[in-house]
């Protein structure tokens, strides 16, 4: 499109402009005018641009639709007039040297024409969408941790939002995993053909969100996260796009805080840099932040050549983009304890992140069932998901679905007659899902009143053993560990397997072997021997002892394979299992099934005085 040099009104409007500002000039203008001033910025790619950075703005009178109605109000509100006649006028919002002003009578049409709704008719296919009105939605980033992202989406459900999942290149391994955690929940799914880092995953998915223009608020998620049901109901409270564009629902305890406000009565902290977990932005925001950087390739990871390092995606969207809030003298919205990771920081954290476990999330304050986060034009959602029930697992299957699963034979050394290819755990500290299954059903069988167990480590074997007590109604367990904060951690496990079940147990930070010589209350129908190998036969021991066991008592001493290979140097061997002997003299006292694989385990059941009576 030639510029029209032989129309008086425009060539005067050019003329205006090359006279005061020169062809290095940055204008807002029909893009004729891109001819003179390569500098131009159509009227399409306003919603893009700082306007305050803009030297002109040109506005063609026969064109308001296309400039947007919120343009033409702030041109009105706050522009300076430079220049007007029959066809064009043009403002600045910079702060104009001196406003040598040509043609004001120009400008009283463009003022009324502003005003007058009619002239800015909602423009159908700008607004063509899938949702019926503006939308928040959820973008969720996920790689090799299918069971965390099922934890995950097990508590965003209740938001009502619809869900983006990004996978960013799982290894095949995980395939099957994930497959069973898209069967169970509604979300839409983007498989990149590879793993490229968590800042490429990012990009791809807000592209896909920002594509549609009802699209007004993308919350961001990591696959590692448990949200409060309020979480959209509380940021809705505060956000804001030009004042609070950014938020998170979780406090970064690592950076300062600037200060404090309330926004309708909600209680925010203000701060500088929000780790990537959670972050929510208006489109406009996340429109600024792409693309988004890739730090190294494949960021994050540990590469051997680098220094530990995350993928720095939160930092490029917090603070160092030049279109970030910080840049911009603001702050990042935080309100606390919506949002917190079940990650166990310093373990899983690609970067070595110091954190401890989170304390849980309080509960909701805000009623949710007011709040409607997207709607869909028609109702396409996934035929049939919201109907499909859940299919029954038993406890391993349960266990395993919310903390995921190994195989025992990429855990520990195993002889070949442990077969451990066929059993698996959680992590190499935790008891055999296996195993663990079984003591759920023994718990179920045998209906025990006061349970045991000696070490809880992460809580698994305290699920197990609570889970069963729960489906009886009846029984309690005291579980044993010397370390607080694998306390603390188990805990939290508990809770979020099922919070009923924390009524069914007391937590003692205590070492086995002085509670078992300090207790005083009633005797133990069921124990679960699972401390240090070195140390559980005297705990046996104390037990009996202190006549503890109660009559037709059952009791499982874990690791007890006689195959055991060492570890390392001879150490953590069957021959490590201090004392074991005595499992296989105890007389008529015990009936005795030793279960050879895996890490094996004695079954025990204590016969008392010949009697098979039980409570
Ligand atoms: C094998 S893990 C327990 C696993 C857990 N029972 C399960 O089913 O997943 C052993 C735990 O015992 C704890 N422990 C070691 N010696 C202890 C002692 N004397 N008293 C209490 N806890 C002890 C350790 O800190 C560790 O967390």
């Amino acid at each position: 499109m030639h510029f029209p040099h032989d129309d008086p009104y425009w060539q005067s409007v050019a003329d205006f402009l090359l006279g005061r500002f020169g062809k290095e000039s940055r204008i807002v203008a029909p893009t004729e005018f891109h001819e003179l001033i390569p500098r131009t910025f159509p009227y399409d790619v306003i919603r893009h641009i700082d306007l305050k950075e803009m030297q002109a703005v040109v506005i063609h009178k026969g064109t308001l639709k296309e400039v947007g109605e919120s343009t033409c109000a702030l041109l009105a509100k706050e522009g300076t007039p430079l220049f007007g006649n029959e066809v064009f006028v043009v403002f600045t919002l910079k702060e104009p040297p001196v406003a040598r002003l040509t043609g004001k009578e120009h400008f009283t049409d463009f003022y009324l024409k502003t005003k007058d709704p009619g002239t800015f008719p909602v423009n159908p296919v700008k607004l063509h969408s899938e949702f019926t009105d503006k939308a928040t939605v959820i973008l969720m980033t996920t790689y090799n941790r299918p069971d965390r992202l099922e934890l995950a989406l097990e508590s965003i459900a209740p938001l009502k939002a619809p869900i983006l999942v990004i996978d960013d290149g799982s290894d095949a391994k995980h395939a099957s995993a994930y497959a069973a955690v898209y069967e169970r929940h509604d979300v839409r799914i983007l498989n990149m053909p590879g793993n490229r880092g968590l800042s490429n995953a990012l990009n791809a998915g807000l592209n896909y969100w920002l594509a549609d223009p009802l699209v007004e608020w993308i919350c961001y998620l990591q696959d590692d996260v448990e949200v409060r049901s309020d979480l959209l109901v509380a940021l809705a409270r505060v956000q804001d796009p030009v004042n609070y564009p950014l938020l998170t629902g979780r406090r970064n305890n690592l950076h300062k805080i600037y200060g404090e406000k309330e926004v309708n009565g909600q209680k925010i902290l203000l701060q500088r840099m929000s780790p990537g977990i959670h972050l929510h932005a208006h489109r406009s925001y996340w429109e600024k932040m792409l693309p988004i950087p890739t730090a190294y390739f494949q960021a994050p990871r540990h590469w051997p050549e680098l220094p530990a390092r995350g993928a720095d995606e939160d930092w490029w969207i917090s603070q160092w983009s030049p279109n970030s809030i910080v840049k911009a003298g603001k702050y990042i919205a935080v309100l606390p304890d919506l949002v917190r990771t079940t990650a166990v920081l310093p373990a899983e954290s690609t970067w070595g992140s110091p954190g401890k476990p989170e304390p849980l999330l309080p509960s909701p304050c805000y009623a949710t069932d007011g709040f409607v986060a997207a709607t869909f034009r028609s109702t396409p959602s996934k035929s049939g998901a919201s109907t499909k029930l859940e299919p029954i697992r038993n406890f391993w299957e349960a266990l395993a679905a919310r903390f995921g699963q190994k195989s025992e034979s990429e855990i520990h050394p195993h002889a070949p007659a442990e077969c451990a290819e066929l059993y698996h755990a959680i992590d190499s500290g935790s008891t055999e899902l296996e195993t663990l299954n079984f003591i759920n059903a023994l718990i179920c069988l045998f209906k025990p009143l006061k349970a045991l167990e000696t070490g809880t480590f992460l809580g698994y074997g305290t699920c197990a053993i609570t889970a069963g007590l729960k489906s009886n109604h009846r029984g309690h367990l005291l579980t044993l560990e010397i370390d607080s904060i694998r306390l603390q951690w188990s805990r939290d496990h508990l809770h979020q397997f099922d919070p009923q079940l924390e009524e069914k147990v007391t937590f003692i930070n205590e070492s086995s072997l002085d509670f078992i010589a300090r207790y005083q209350g009633e005797a133990f129908d069921f124990v679960f021997f699972d401390t240090e190998v070195e140390i559980r036969i005297q705990e046996f021991r104390l037990l009996r002892e202190r006549n503890l066991f109660a009559p037709g008592a059952i009791c499982i001493m874990h690791d007890t394979s006689p195959h055991r290979p060492p570890i390392h140097d001879g150490a953590g061997g069957a021959a490590d299992f201090h004392d074991r002997e005595l499992l296989s003299s105890l007389g008529d006292d015990f009936e005795v099934f030793q279960f050879p694989r895996s890490r094996g385990f004695h079954l025990l059941r204590y016969c008392g005085q010949k009697s098979i009576s039980m409570k």
